[in-house]
């Protein structure tokens, strides 16, 4: 963890309240909230890297985050996340920089493809990513597949 609440960690070295806190907010978040029946647990994240955020009060973040080859060619960023009670104070933006940072941290410059939520294309733009083709329907929600070429500056 550094000084500002940010953890980032493998599958392996999670601790048991550390994933059960990540799974708390992403079932709280994906699947009640967007009201979207599917399987949050989807085997995947044995293989990612998993990034969150607490500032001493408990879990208010997370995304998982998967080196070149594993998910895709390129890295990749999912289940990018901040609890209802924190949106709107910048720390989305600064979930999706220390993502990127730390792909960065593990895998160099390279570029990172992500299946985006439609809604928040702009917001993923912002970051250097650039959509690829239309929308498509994944677990009943418009995504876009998305990709940020390598060597994009990030700023915290
Ligand atoms: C997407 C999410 C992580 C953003 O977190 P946040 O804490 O609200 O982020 P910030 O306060 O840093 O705001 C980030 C930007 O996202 C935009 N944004 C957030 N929610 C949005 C929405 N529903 N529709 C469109 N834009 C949205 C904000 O307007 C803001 O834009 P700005 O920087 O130009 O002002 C958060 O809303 C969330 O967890 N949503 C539910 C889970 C989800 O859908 N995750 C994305 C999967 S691809």
């Amino acid at each position: 963890m550094d000084s500002t609440g940010w953890h980032l960690q493998r599958w392996d070295r999670l601790t048991c309240d550390a994933l059960h806190a990540i799974y708390v907010l992403r079932q709280r978040v994906f699947v009640v909230e967007q009201r979207c029946a599917y399987l949050d647990a989807d085997g995947h994240d044995p293989r990612a890297w998993h990034l969150w955020h607490d500032p001493g009060t408990g879990l208010d973040a997370c995304a998982r985050l998967f080196a070149p080859g594993v998910k895709y060619p390129e890295a990749s960023v999912g289940r990018v996340v901040t609890a209802p009670e924190v949106r709107g104070t910048g720390l989305g933006r600064r979930l999706v920089a220390q993502s990127l940072l730390a792909l960065e941290s593990i895998a160099g410059e390279v570029p990172v493809r992500i299946s985006a939520q439609a809604h928040l294309e702009r917001f993923y733009k912002s970051f250097g990513f650039v959509t690829e083709g239309s929308a498509y329907m994944e677990d009943d929600i418009p995504h876009l597949a998305m990709v940020r070429p390598s060597g994009g500056v990030v700023t915290l």
